[in-house]
């Protein structure tokens, strides 16, 4: 039993027992408060981690997301992780990794919730969001040892946090699974990690093998933004209009202005969905 009033299988210092996996998560570091865990598995791997490690904390006094920004995590309520990946040399399409990791994560959840969840997607490139609202975000990054890459893939996921319990500059856009669940349906955090981490095996293991294309029907039947009106965000923090249209053999996002112009790539700008 957890320890805090979170119910079964939610003290992610026993994660243990609760895997499946060959792999992930067999080697783990468990922190009541690190400052990120990206941070510590990178540090991690410079000192020979091995392939599968995984870092885990209960709190973040400097958790990051993509372009630098803050990731909001305090303590006891959410899933924060990260794990080290050796995959040796890298396919072409490597670039699209957090793809495949935001694929494992949503068949994760749903392997755990089946049906309870019905607005679970995932918006490109790196987001799960319910009902629109960010659930979770993927970090990935690279570091090369000779020719072949050497990969922390981390992800927070909001498991049990009220909405009060978000800053207040969050709560329009952000949402946890507390929010989305009757209390007898609600899963320890320990518990949702071993499967998170499960699928994510068996994903990793498909993009690894196929690239983007292994993996592609299953992104794109959960990707939110094909085919919706969408905003791309310029290096200036200027906006413009578009319709995404689909994506490219590499994962990079296809977008038409509106007028119907000639598409165009977008390949690490955030979109929003308007
Ligand atoms: C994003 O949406 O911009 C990505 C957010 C990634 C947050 C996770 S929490 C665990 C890991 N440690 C970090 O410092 N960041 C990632």
């Amino acid at each position: 039993m957890s320890a805090n009033n979170h119910g079964e299988h939610d003290d992610l210092a026993q994660l243990g027992p609760l895997l499946t996996t060959a792999r992930l998560g067999r080697v783990h570091e468990h922190h009541e408060q690190l400052g990120s865990t990206n941070d510590r598995a990178l540090e991690w791997l410079a000192a020979g981690a091995p392939d599968g490690a995984l870092v885990t904390a209960d709190a973040q006094t400097a958790g990051r997301g993509r372009l630098g920004r803050p990731w909001s995590s305090p303590p006891g309520q959410d899933i924060y992780a990260s794990v080290v990946l050796r995959p040796g040399a890298p396919s072409a399409a490597f670039g699209s990794l957090a793809l495949a990791v935001g694929v494992g994560l949503c068949e994760g959840l749903s392997a755990v919730f089946g049906d309870q969840l019905p607005g679970l997607a995932l918006k490109w490139p790196n987001d799960l969001l319910l009902d629109e609202r960010k659930l979770a975000g993927i970090l990935c990054e690279s570091r090369w040892r000779g020719r072949e890459v050497e990969l922390v893939i981390g992800f927070g996921l909001n498991v049990h946090r009220e909405a009060e319990q978000f800053e207040p500059t969050l709560r329009p856009s952000a949402t946890s699974l507390a929010l989305h669940l009757r209390p007898d349906q609600r899963v320890g955090r320990a518990a949702i990690l071993a499967a998170l981490l499960h699928q994510l095996e068996l994903e990793l293991e498909r993009f690894f093998a196929g690239g983007f294309a292994a993996i592609r029907s299953r992104y794109e039947s959960r990707c939110l933004v094909i085919g919706r009106k969408i905003q791309v965000e310029q290096p200036d923090g200027q906006r413009i209009a578009a319709v995404a249209i689909g994506l490219d053999d590499d994962g990079a996002l296809r977008a038409q202005p509106p007028d119907g112009g000639p598409s165009f790539r977008v390949q690490s700008a955030d979109v929003w969905l308007s």
